[in-house]
């Protein structure tokens, strides 16, 4: 710590003098290094097709229900784009050297589905949020089952295509997120709910969520039966799904909070996880849903079912859950459904400490608890920990956004939770921190900075914050 002191109290700011110096400074650990991890465990960065490449409407490309969404003024912050965002489409080799120079093994990155058309190991993602336009005005997208095929089709697309230098896949990112924020509160594109929820013109929260998650799911699991029946073998590659999960913890010791908590994690990850493994929707949304929710055929049963080689898993923060003091409103939607409440404190006391995002929470043992709780009731998967970091607001000043101590200090200790998980039998076999640059946050926009490497958005400059210095000293390889 002293040395930032000191540092900071500069009046003049060089960067060549800070790159000097955090590349050699010593950082605290925690005891972490590579060799605390087995052999061959992949360390990676994280971002996805629309947040980093720009170009969005050149080369051929033709726009995801993204690029319509933007437009709409006041969806994103500033009503900024991922028009240009940091030109990831240009400065690709810039940016992987910066991975390596930092330690990093491997990238992970999304086909952007709509573009079409990879030194590190690729893992490559084949939907992050965007869909392409034309299907959604076609046929209402995730809503029919033809997204079934042409979703299938274009992984096949891909699988022949880059499949002799791409050898991990995945079909989606966090498909529980597009279907509850693009059908339950519509904050997201394509912008369905019932009234009640949100700001929609059409839609209907209490089917919509289940009919999109069902597609998706459906969809999942026709590309890794045409991957295993026509490539697999031949490419010797492994594919799976990233699926976001938040850790849920009950308020108190009481039978109902833990029933409530219990409820949250089924609707959350067992929404998808219980069908990936078990062919099957968790009993509770079974019981909950009931008609609402649609059923797998038999032979979609058979499909469906271990649809996966490796579950990748988003996780970032944990809340508090009870079971709620009034009834349920008279009006259903998917997240009415879960009857539950959340809280971020207990007894005065937060959760953690909150980044920027104002849904993140900084709660390291809910990364030992979630990984654990898979391992338990999932069949103890091979895991890889897909995505996990902070964010700081956008407009910190430069250079004050270099000294990123608070992001030091929550990789570090979220690393020791995954180490402690794995010390205890999880079988994980990679980590990739979100995100290797600051990028197109979303509904944020660009008031939000996720990197390890400060982005100046007027002239696209990258600048390692001491977060990456942090892990280029505990990625370090001693024997190479
Ligand atoms: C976004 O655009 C709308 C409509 O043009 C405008 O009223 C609003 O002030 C803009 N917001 C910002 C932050 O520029
Ligand atoms: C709802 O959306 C309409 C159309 O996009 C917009 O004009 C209106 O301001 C929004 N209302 C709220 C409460 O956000
Ligand atoms: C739900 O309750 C509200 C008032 O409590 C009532 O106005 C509304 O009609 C009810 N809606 C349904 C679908 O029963
Ligand atoms: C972890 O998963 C991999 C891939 O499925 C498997 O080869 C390995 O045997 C598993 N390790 C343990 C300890 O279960
Ligand atoms: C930074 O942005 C936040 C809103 O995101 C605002 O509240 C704050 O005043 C801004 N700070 C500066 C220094 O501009």
């Amino acid at each position: 710590m002293k040395p930032l002191v000191i540092l900071l109290s500069f009046t003049f700011f060089s960067t060549t003098l800070y790159a000097n110096s955090h590349s050699q400074q010593h950082f605290d650990t925690g005891g972490l290094s590579r060799e605390s991890f087995p052999e061959g465990f992949l360390f990676g960065t994280a971002a996805s097709a629309y947040q980093v490449e720009g170009m969005a409407s050149e080369d051929g490309r033709g726009p995801s229900i993204w690029d319509a969404f933007v437009k709409t003024p006041g969806h994103i912050a500033n009503n900024e784009t991922g028009e240009v965002s940091i030109d990831q489409y240009h400065r690709y080799k810039e940016d992987v050297d910066l991975m390596q120079m930092l330690n990093f093994d491997a990238y992970r990155f999304s086909i952007s589905w709509s573009r079409i058309f990879p030194r590190i190991t690729p893992h490559a993602n084949l939907y992050h949020y965007d869909l392409p336009l034309a299907l959604q005005e076609k046929y209402l997208g995730l809503l029919d089952r033809q997204v079934i095929q042409d979703f299938a089709d274009y992984a096949e697309f891909c699988f022949k295509t880059f499949g002799d230098r791409v050898k991990t896949w995945m079909t989606f990112n966090e498909p529980r997120v597009v279907a509850a924020l693009g059908f339950d509160n519509g904050i997201n594109p394509p912008n369905r709910c019932s009234k009640k929820f949100g700001n929609c013109t059409d839609g209907n929260s209490a089917t919509e969520p289940y009919i999109a998650a069902h597609h998706l799911i459906l969809s999942h699991a026709e590309a890794v039966k045409r991957y295993r029946e026509k490539y697999q073998a031949k490419q010797n590659g492994r594919i799976g799904i990233f699926l976001d999960f938040v850790w849920y913890e009950p308020l108190t010791r009481s039978k109902a909070d833990n029933y409530a908590a219990q409820r949250a994690r089924d609707f959350h990850i067992g929404w998808f996880l219980h069908p990936l493994v078990y062919g099957k929707y968790p009993r509770t949304m079974q019981k909950i849903v009931r008609e609402r929710l649609p059923k797998f055929t038999k032979s979609e049963v058979e499909k469906v079912k271990n649809s996966f080689d490796v579950l990748c898993l988003n996780h970032y923060t944990s809340y508090y859950i009870y079971e709620p003091h009034q009834a349920p409103s008279n009006v259903t939607g998917y997240q009415q459904d879960w009857n539950a409440g959340f809280a971020y404190e207990r007894n005065g006391v937060p959760i953690g400490r909150r980044a920027h995002s104002e849904w993140l929470y900084e709660v390291p043992w809910g990364m030992y608890k979630a990984i654990t709780y898979v391992k338990k009731h999932y069949g103890s998967p091979n895991i890889i920990l897909s995505e996990n970091g902070m964010d700081d607001p956008g407009n910190l000043t430069f250079p004050e956004s270099l000294y990123d101590i608070n992001r030091v200090s929550f990789y570090r200790s979220y690393l020791k939770e995954l180490k402690r998980a794995m010390d205890d039998g999880a079988n994980v076999s990679g980590y990739f921190a979100w995100s290797i640059l600051d990028n197109f946050e979303w509904l944020l926009g660009y008031t939000s900075r996720f990197g390890l490497v400060y982005v100046d958005h007027n002239d696209l400059k990258r600048y390692p914050k001491l977060s990456a210095y942090w892990f280029k000293q505990m990625l370090e390889r001693k024997n190479s």
